[in-house]
């Protein structure tokens, strides 16, 4: 049986980080890129440069740090968008201009007031101008899906004919079907006159929910590139699940005679990373990924399972990487033991490092029974989240009641002072927050707050994540403990030191570095 290969660019980095409410610092989208390469993907889109400093600082970070997949960045088809995306390119082993421009009438009628005629040309010629620079040329028709095929058929001959390797097929606003798509994959297959010397890619939105199964008939139809994101993530509504297609594509081989280079095992591990990273939770019943995606409630199905997975499962959760027996450490666990299980995790990681996960990890086995895979992975991406600390939470008291008003204090480290501030608030997660806020001496700019459980049990970790606001600029934070006012006390200032980090504000504070 022949089997084709299929690329997967990702784009979690740009078109996943135009999720609403989604700020990824550079730092963060570095730990994202290492978690793609570790998953094998053959392309990732690493961000749109000329979009500002910060965007091309992360591209450059990423083409010069990670090894093995190509890095591409996205320009709209004009000549600054392609000269900012080659310099944030500079250092890449292998580097992509990703360049775009809308085909559809109603785009260019609405949005670009061109003609079709000015479009072709200039699409045409901002590949031949990227050609210059790189080998590797993707040109996306934006809105194909809803543009004239022949148009299309025309447009895309014209690029290739420049130089484009790739020609990616968005369905932008989500409205196609599978059926229509993958006919229309099949008409370019057979009318775009130079088709044998591209790849035909294809990039769907999830409107409608039909990101992922719109692509798979692509894949049928003979489109050998997929553009993803991790958990679907995306604009709107999201763009095709990377876990979804990956494993789609895994369990139905036979059927779609086509296969990617994904290391599967890592699927899992990587979700949990980029839904911490982001703040953007992972629904339960979410597809391979969802807390319930292997879970066996029925009884009748919980006895086939146990006479026989194959019942049930049409895929093994250790395929993405989920151990069926996590193991269980407690607070007689050794450094070694701890070490270990990190490296049977998949964690590879600095010596330092270990020693403050494994403090952390000590702390937490004196107030928690069992400590499960997923309280480790958990300390290890919030650890990731963590950057110089202007201010540290050295302890807090907080008194609360159904009668009362409740009311906080924090003791804060800034360098070298101490800072003890008390507040009363509309319940105990508000007077804590408004204590700091009078600790660090300024308006915080609160936008939203979340609260979620790691595991199952009453003494199970709480991961808060908190998002302010400042000059534009969203930042999120992390904390992690069994008591859940203390884990939204860290993951507020974990926000502020953020901030600070990136704003100018007033505090005489000295940024420290946590390792
Ligand atoms: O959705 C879209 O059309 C895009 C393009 C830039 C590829 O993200
Ligand atoms: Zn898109």
């Amino acid at each position: 049986m022949d089997i084709t290969s299929i690329k997967i660019f990702d784009t979690t980095l740009r078109d996943g980080e135009q999720t609403p409410g989604v700020c990824l610092e550079a730092n963060e989208k570095l730990e994202i890129a290492q978690a793609l390469a570790r998953l094998n993907v053959d392309i990732i889109e690493a961000g749109f440069p000329v979009a500002s400093p910060g965007d091309f600082a992360a591209v450059s970070m990423v083409a010069a740090r990670i090894k093995g997949p190509t890095i591409a960045a996205l320009a709209r088809a004009n000549k600054k968008d392609i000269d900012v995306a080659r310099q944030a390119l500079e250092k890449a082993e292998r580097a992509r201009i990703h360049t775009f421009i809308a085909t559809s009438d109603i785009h260019l009628e609405h949005k670009l007031k061109m003609s079709r005629l000015q479009v072709l040309a200039q699409a045409q010629e901002s590949v031949r101008y990227a050609k210059q620079f790189v080998q590797d040329v993707e040109f996306s028709a934006e809105d194909a899906s809803r543009s004239d095929w022949d148009f299309l058929c025309q447009i895309y001959s014209a690029v290739i004919a420049a130089g484009a390797t790739t020609i990616n097929v968005p369905d932008t606003v989500g409205y196609t079907t599978p059926a229509e798509f993958g006919a229309l994959i099949k008409y370019l297959r057979e009318n775009v006159t130079n088709i044998d010397k591209a790849v035909i890619s294809v990039h769907c939105h999830d409107d409608l929910g039909m990101a992922v199964a719109n692509s798979l008939a692509a894949v049928a139809n003979g489109a050998t590139q997929v553009e993803c994101t991790i958990n679907g993530l995306g604009e709107r509504a999201g763009n095709a699940a990377l876990e979804e297609l990956v494993m789609a594509l895994n369990t139905r081989r036979e059927y779609y005679r086509a296969a990617t280079n994904i290391d599967t095992r890592q699927i899992y591990r990587s979700s949990r990373l980029v839904s911490t990273l982001t703040g953007v939770v992972i629904p339960p019943n979410k597809a391979v990924v969802g807390d319930n995606a292997f879970a066996h409630e029925s009884g009748i199905h919980q006895h086939g399972v146990l006479n026989n997975s194959l019942t049930y499962e049409i895929m093994q959760p250790e395929s993405i990487g989920i151990s069926r027996n996590a193991i269980v450490l407690g607070k007689h666990s050794g450094r070694h033991a701890f070490e270990e299980r990190l490296k049977h995790l998949g964690y590879d990681l600095e010596s330092q490092v270990i020693n403050n996960l494994f403090s952390q990890f000590k702390e937490l086995a004196d107030r928690k029974k069992m400590v499960f895979d997923r309280d480790i992975e958990a300390l290890v991406n919030v650890k990731k989240t963590q950057t110089a600390e202007w201010y540290r939470l050295d302890y807090h008291t907080v008194v609360s009641s159904n009668k009362t008003v409740a009311t906080a204090s924090v003791q804060l480290t800034s360098g070298e002072k101490m800072i003890e501030e008390a507040s009363c608030g509309d319940g105990p997660v508000d007077a804590i927050f408004k204590a700091i806020e009078k600790a660090v001496g300024f308006e915080v700019g609160l936008k939203d707050y979340q609260l979620k459980a790691v595991t199952a049990g009453e003494d199970a970790l709480g991961e808060a994540t908190v998002w302010v606001e400042r000059e534009d600029r969203i930042f999120s934070g992390r904390g992690l403990s069994t008591d859940v006012i203390e884990a939204s006390a860290k993951a507020y200032l974990n926000a502020i030191n953020k901030m600070l980090a990136a704003c100018e504000l007033p505090t005489d504070g000295q940024g420290e570095e946590d390792n």
